[in-house]
């Protein structure tokens, strides 16, 4: 039996029009308006679209939306001042320094930067341990969207085996802490872990996030099991031109899953509507006001 496929394209719609009912009413109630900044050093392409969608999403939400583009020559000191502004900016509640920066950058020290009420990626080490403790923090965007999607695939999480493929500090690690406060049993695996199949193989909740075109096969797969591809890899296609693959081999895996994420349309989309949901909460933190409820 072929699984379902988890659309999340058309999630994402619906978190962005329940994000724009609420900058709505903040506008007309609190005469607040959401604004998020996005900072991108140097021509990165894959960087370049990113962040134009994140612009117009921004905008097509009714909030604030302000890009700045810093030559992929900046320094370390030209980066941070732009940090330092934004923190200052009393109409910004969102930061975003896109990823990878260039190699003279400090990627930590910039990411350290960022005034953590403000941190919308939740990268900042003071999210990641509130997050953690179970504090009320900024959710990385990534693991945020495929909570969401998990949630609204099965309902409550309580008691089912995860498993992440991946431990980095944007998508395997907060995603395991995300699986973990809903109850879930959890593991970690990586590019060390032995039996890697097998271990995949448990799981019910198979979450890939590894960077490597199509590494979950069919088999490594349980039957009915809720495989989410968190992977954007571009392969050579025919006639010269590229792909975009996940980290999952979709055709064997939907197989033998109860439900999968395509890639694209699956995971990507719902990054960018938590990124803007993400700064309606800062917004509404920062201006100490309860965040509207859309019902
Ligand atoms: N580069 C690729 N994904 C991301 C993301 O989620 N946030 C930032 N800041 N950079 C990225």
């Amino acid at each position: 039996m072929s699984a379902d496929i988890i659309d999340g394209k058309a999630f994402s719609e619906k978190v962005k029009a329940r994000v724009a009912a609420q900058v709505e009413i903040l506008k007309n109630q609190s005469n607040l308006t959401p604004g998020l900044a996005v900072v991108l050093v140097g021509e990165d392409p894959a960087s370049q679209v990113y962040v134009r969608n994140k612009n117009r999403s921004t905008v097509a939400a009714g909030m604030k939306s302000e890009e700045i583009k810093l030559p992929a020559s900046a320094l370390q000191e030209e980066v941070l001042a732009v940090v330092n502004r934004l923190n200052e900016d009393p109409t910004i509640h969102g930061i975003l320094v896109q990823l990878p920066l260039p190699e003279q950058v400090d990627e930590m020290a910039i990411l350290d930067a960022i005034d953590p009420a403000k941190d919308v990626d939740g990268f900042h080490v003071v999210n990641t341990g509130r997050q953690a403790v179970g504090l009320p923090a900024m959710v990385p965007c990534t693991p945020l969207g495929c909570i969401m999607m998990l949630k609204d695939r099965i309902g409550d999480l309580s008691g089912l085996n995860a498993v992440v493929v991946g431990r980095s500090n944007i998508v395997g690690k907060p995603m395991a802490n995300l699986l973990l406060a809903e109850n879930c049993t959890v593991t970690i695996a990586h590019s060390r872990t032995r039996n890697l199949p097998e271990v995949c193989k448990a799981a019910d909740i198979l979450i890939a996030a590894v960077g490597r075109p199509k590494m979950i096969e069919g088999d490594w797969v349980k039957p009915g099991a809720t495989v989410i591809d968190v992977g954007i890899n571009r392969i050579p296609a025919e006639e010269g031109k590229t792909r975009l693959v996940g980290d999952v081999d979709f055709a064997a895996v939907k197989e033998v899953a109860g439900a999968i994420t395509p890639v694209p349309g699956g995971v990507g989309p719902m990054t960018i509507a938590c990124l803007l949901a993400n700064t309606v909460t800062a917004a509404c933190r920062i201006a100490e006001i309860e965040e509207p409820r859309i019902t």
